[in-house]
């Protein structure tokens, strides 16, 4: 007699259910439940095998040579399970976007824009034989005024009232006091810039902030004249915004230099004839600078006799103001990335350099 059950398509049918249900286990638990239910002693598989007796035995050798092929592929199925399973592989929730779509990219993020303007003037004035100078934003009252020839008491402080840590420590105002911190430590000739940020008790409003970037400039040797500094000004300026811009020294007046002037540069916008960038003036002011004052080559331990120099300090952020039309300096300061984002255009290279 032979049954329904040993039907070689029937097998063949419950053999693929078998399969399904251990590839699909969800997890180790499952695929022993799986594994009792169709190859443990009393599975279904097992069962089958053994009842095979029932059969015609001219049935047997083919029925059983195809129950056992079967078991042998569940057997290596649960085997391939049991070690994704193990492994922690579990299978993925299928993804429910469009896999075609095309990826976001990384984002990589780029230099602030005053990071930018700082590297273009360092690379110029690395160009003119200055180097690197550094100095501590938290500065003692000794060099970021008195060495600078800034008496105590003198109105002249006033202009700069900065926050004080306490009498004789502040938050410098300029990095001006990085010359004197350099001259201590090295003798002439010697030609070196100093970046850095500055802070001053100011009203934040469109052209002032409470803490800004300067960029100073100190040459000395023993016959440097007015004449060097203009020079180097100009050959700064013409680099910076272009060959076309012409350059103008009016006279001023700094305790650290004598004498002084403000450094102005033709309007790029109007060149020259007067427009809303430049009040009507034709003029933008740029920097201060002058030739080092006697005092303040003694302060750093210099005969004045001997040595001549002269020095430059520019406000980073109003000339990158001037350079990329940006109306307010406190722009800066906001951290808002659409504003920020404009300045990322340059490769990645330069980003990591
Ligand atoms: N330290 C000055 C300021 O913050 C700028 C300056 C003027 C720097 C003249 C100089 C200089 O080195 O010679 O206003």
């Amino acid at each position: 007699m032979k049954s329904d059950r040993f039907e070689p398509a029937r097998i063949r049918e419950l053999g693929e259910r078998a399969g399904a249900l251990l590839s699909s286990a969800p997890d180790l638990d499952a695929l022993e439940e799986a594994r009792v239910r169709l190859l443990g002693r009393k599975g279904e598989i097992t069962e089958l095998l053994r009842s095979i007796g029932q059969l015609d035995p001219v049935d047997r050798p083919v029925i059983g040579n195809l129950i056992n092929e079967i078991k042998d592929k569940l057997n290596k199925l649960l085997e391939e399970r049991r070690a994704v399973l193990s492994a922690g592989l579990y299978d993925e929730e299928p993804y429910p976007g469009d896999p075609t779509l095309p990826g976001r990219g990384s984002w990589a993020g780029g230099l602030h824009v005053l990071h930018r303007v700082v590297d273009d003037i360092k690379q110029i004035l690395y160009g003119m034989g200055y180097s690197l100078a550094e100095g501590p934003d938290v500065e003692l009252d000794y060099y970021n005024f008195e060495a600078l020839n800034f008496p105590p008491d003198h109105p002249s402080r006033d202009l700069q009232d900065t926050f004080y840590i306490n009498r004789d420590i502040l938050l410098r105002t300029q990095t001006s006091p990085v010359q004197v911190r350099y001259m201590e430590k090295h003798t002439p000739p010697l030609k070196i810039l100093a970046p850095g940020r500055v802070y001053r008790n100011e009203s934040p409003d469109p052209s002032h902030a409470a803490e800004f970037l300067q960029i100073e400039g100190l040459y000395v040797d023993s016959d440097v004249s007015l004449a060097d500094l203009k020079n180097d000004v100009t050959h700064f300026v013409h680099e910076f915004f272009g060959s076309d811009a012409r350059v103008r020294f009016r006279p001023h007046f700094f305790p650290f230099t004598e004498p002084s002037a403000e450094v102005d540069m033709s309007c790029f916008s109007c060149k020259g004839q007067g427009c809303a960038v430049c009040g009507k003036t034709g003029w933008l002011e740029i920097m201060g600078a002058g030739m080092v004052h006697p005092h303040v080559f003694r302060y750093a331990g210099y005969d004045p006799d001997s040595y001549t120099g002269f020095a430059f300090g520019m406000g980073v952020d109003r000339i990158a103001m001037l350079k990329h039309g940006i109306d307010d300096i406190r722009r800066f300061l906001a951290n808002d990335l659409r504003f920020l984002r404009q300045f990322w255009m340059e490769s990645r290279a330069e980003v990591y350099e």
